[in-house]
């Protein structure tokens, strides 16, 4: 227990703003607690769309007792209704029935894609930019929308971890006053397919194989690469799921991306078509393959972990909202590239991202199924001002949504669901069906009527009507693709020719370790001629990791060589980000001054840094004068959580070193160099890693043992606490110490 006489130290006082539990159980009735700050509600609306009044808990379970699903009060709960203290269950006990069945019912299918996701409340402020294309009324200037945002991965399911090489999911559903649009986008900008009905192909190769049902959200097996090689067209997302976009540092440092091209129509019914962007304010960042591994290990929530933490604490995640914009031409091209190929990005050299709101991510669920599992996303959930195009792809999504919910949630009443419910009002003359909230009035659901008094009326534009833009189709009925579809390559070889030396590395060893898990050399091969296609030092490299030659590329396939687009590489010489939500480790033991601890604590927190105490034990650990709260026991951390670290001692051996209780301790000749050996293993991987390692004198030895040097990139040794915080946060500004990373020659 700390002492009140001498100093004591902590970098997280209050986790959660919950009131602190008894160690015994309470037994003096009180109602539901109030849920955490950090949280919001679904915004309390109508199944039509009307506000309601009422407290924010309204929905919430209410008052003290324990009752049925009936609100009769129940005396016990831990023991069924028996003939005898040794008889057989009583078939009347109406309360163990409903318990029981209700429980096995508790379950709803997950998602078939994207099952795995986090979601969180947020707004979006148009600054006004995008009044002048669409006449949508959220995109006219200093208009608020509350948001429902939820990132997913594709392949895994539910439960699976949060950092696979996988694309993500960024879908966000604008609660509008027009109705809900969801822009249904993810973090990578182009697709593996052209039309919609492959999609069923596409995701049968990459989910877990049928008949063992391994791997877990991973794309590296036979099944995927076998689709992938033989279907050319997957090729561009392909080479963007082996590149540092497929393993996200963070859901905040994501960029996302509608994908399709849509049509934007202004007041006047003047269309352009544009592709719709989101920018991370914190900048975009990955993980390394190493740390991925690592954390789907230690931390598989590591994800919604972090964007719960950072909402929590204040470092509020946003992204800037921005628009390509094309004219509307009768071809649907720009500069030669067809606007309606999923498969294609247009360079934002050749069409600038222009920034029309912001959308700031602000409250935490306060409840996941409620929230982030039952919310149905669609897109054909649209505005007026918004329409989509005869992109294949997007046409089949425009079905699949609204089908797969009537699986998923149970009947067609889904958009009566809270997180659903539109901030407008509603009246569909859609019926009854399952679940069905609403107590809708009149006779007469049909037009035209009479009986309600014509009640619904159509709209005209001038009253908001949704209007498709009228574009002019014809032709013969065909199951065929435009010949402007058929070239694979060209921007495949665009996107890896624009990359950093460093992300080229990766995307090498990503294919390498990817394909070294196909167990048919076939289909190995058959990959090595489209990367001979794409870049023939990036076939070469990757053949030889796989001990194969390097084929020839086929002579009969044409590929252009088109300018690179600096705008894909993420890793900038130079750049700076903001650090807000960032993560800094302390290290501490018996022999730390608490103002050396307070003073890296504060000048980190200054930041806006979460700052973790990493201590010998859990709980409160001894400071030289002091004592100080430990966050994560050196047992416990490991270096994903970390972006940085400053060590204010060397560490000496922690009580559980001796025991070796703890695996990562490792031989016992460790011991003897009189260093944590955690402390050892830590430096070690936040130093390949490319992280920031400060450090004050009396740490050195740490450091030595580590075989890090004083001059290494990246390391700070300095006796100043504040001094070595601010330059190892300068460090984290740019994301990693990228010198240590460069690749060889
Ligand atoms: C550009 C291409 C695509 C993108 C960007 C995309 C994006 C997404 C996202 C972000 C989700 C998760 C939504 C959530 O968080 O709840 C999702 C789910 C889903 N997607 Fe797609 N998708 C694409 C293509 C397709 C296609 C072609 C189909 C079907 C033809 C499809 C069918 C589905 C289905 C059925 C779900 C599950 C929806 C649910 O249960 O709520 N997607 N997609």
């Amino acid at each position: 227990m700390p002492n009140p006489d001498r100093p004591h130290v902590v970098a997280n006082p209050k986790p959660r703003d919950l009131p602190a539990p008894s160690v015994e159980e309470p037994v003096d009735p009180v109602p539901p607690l109030d849920p955490p700050s950090d949280v919001a509600a679904p915004e309390l609306r109508s199944a039509t769309g009307r506000p309601v009044r009422a407290a924010a808990t309204t929905r919430a379970q209410q008052g003290a007792f324990l009752t049925t699903a009936t609100g009769t009060r129940l005396r016990d709960t831990d023991h069924s209704l028996k003939a005898g203290r040794r008889g057989p269950v009583l078939l009347q006990d109406h309360h163990l029935r409903e318990k029981i069945t209700h429980f096995d019912h508790e379950r709803i299918p997950e998602r078939v894609v994207h099952a795995r996701g986090v979601g969180a409340h947020g707004v979006f402020v148009s600054n006004g930019a995008a009044a002048k294309l669409s006449r949508a009324a959220f995109l006219q200037a200093d208009v608020e929308t509350p948001v429902f945002v939820r990132f997913s991965t594709v392949l895994g399911s539910r439960g699976s971890a949060d950092t696979p090489r996988d694309t993500r999911g960024f879908a966000v559903k604008f609660y509008t006053s027009e109705g809900v649009f969801d822009l249904v986008g993810n973090n990578i900008p182009v697709f593996f397919i052209q039309d919609a009905i492959k999609f069923p192909d596409i995701i049968h190769a990459g989910k877990p194989e049928p008949d063992r049902e391994i791997p877990q959200a991973a794309s590296a097996h036979d099944t995927f690469w076998d689709f992938v090689s033989l279907h050319t067209e997957a090729q561009h997302h392909t080479i963007w799921n082996m590149s540092d976009r497929a393993l996200p540092a963070s859901l905040r440092t994501m960029e996302g991306f509608g994908v399709h091209t849509f049509h934007l129509v202004d007041a006047a019914g003047d269309t352009v078509l544009v592709k719709f962007h989101w920018k991370p304010a914190a900048g975009v960042h990955s993980q390394l393959w190493e740390e991925a591994q690592l954390t789907a290990g230690g931390d598989p929530d590591f994800q919604r972990r972090d964007l719960y933490d950072a909402i929590q604490n204040g470092a509020l995640p946003s992204w800037t909202f921005g628009v390509q914009v094309f004219p509307d031409t009768e071809d649907e091209t720009f500069e030669g590239i067809d606007l309606l190929d999923p498969t294609k990005i247009v360079p934002e050299e050749l069409a600038p991202v222009q920034p029309v709101g912001t959308l700031t991510l602000t409250a935490n669920p306060t409840n996941y199924f409620a929230e982030t599992e039952q919310v149905a996303f669609h897109p054909g959930h649209l505005v007026p001002g918004i329409d989509v195009t005869n992109d294949p792809l997007l046409q089949g999504r425009l079905f699949s949504y609204l089908d797969t919910q009537l699986t998923r949630l149970g009947g067609p009443n889904f958009d009566q669901i809270p997180i659903n419910r539109p901030h407008a009002d509603v009246n569909d003359m859609l019926r009854d069906g399952f679940h069905q909230h609403a107590v809708h009035t009149g006779v007469a659901p049909y037009k035209p009527n009479s009986l309600d008094g014509g009640c619904p009326f159509h709209a005209g534009v001038a009253d908001g009507a949704f209007l498709e833009v009228p574009s002019p189709v014809e032709g013969e009925k065909v199951r065929e693709h435009p010949a402007s579809f058929d070239d694979h390559f060209s921007q495949p070889r665009m996107f890896f020719r624009s990359l950093s030396p460093i992300e080229q590395e990766h995307v090498i060893a990503a294919y390498t370790f990817e394909l070294s898990k196909v167990t048919w050399p076939q289909v190995r091969e058959r990959q090595l001629a489209h990367l001979a296609l794409i870049d023939e030092r990036l076939c070469a490299e990757v053949a030889a990791g796989l001990g194969l030659p390097a084929p020839t590329p086929d002579p009969d396939v044409e590929v252009q060589d088109l300018a690179p687009s600096p705008a894909l590489a993420q890793i900038v010489p130079g750049a700076t980000y903001p650090v807000a939500g960032r993560t800094l480790g302390v290290v501490a033991d018996a022999s730390t001054r608490t103002a050396d601890l307070q003073a890296v604590i504060d000048a980190a927190q200054a930041a806006d840094l979460l700052v973790f105490v990493l201590g010998p034990h859990a709980g409160v650990a001894d400071a030289a004068d002091g004592t100080f709260a430990v966050d994560k026991p050196l047992y416990q951390v490991r270096s994903f959580e970390l972006d940085a670290v400053v060590l204010t001692t060397a560490t000496t051996p922690a009580a559980d070193v001796p025991s070796r209780r703890d695996a990562k301790v490792g031989s016992p000749d460790h011991r003897d160099v009189g260093v944590d050996p955690r402390t050892l293993l830590l430096l070690s991987e936040l130093f390949r890693q490319g992280k920031a390692i400060g450090a004050l004198p009396d740490a050195a030895p740490a450091l030595v043992q580590a075989g890090i040097a004083e001059d290494d990139p990246g390391v700070v040794v300095r006796e100043d606490a504040a001094a070595v915080t601010e330059q190892v946060l300068a460090l984290v500004a740019q994301h990693r110490v990228w010198e240590r990373l460069a690749p060889l020659g």
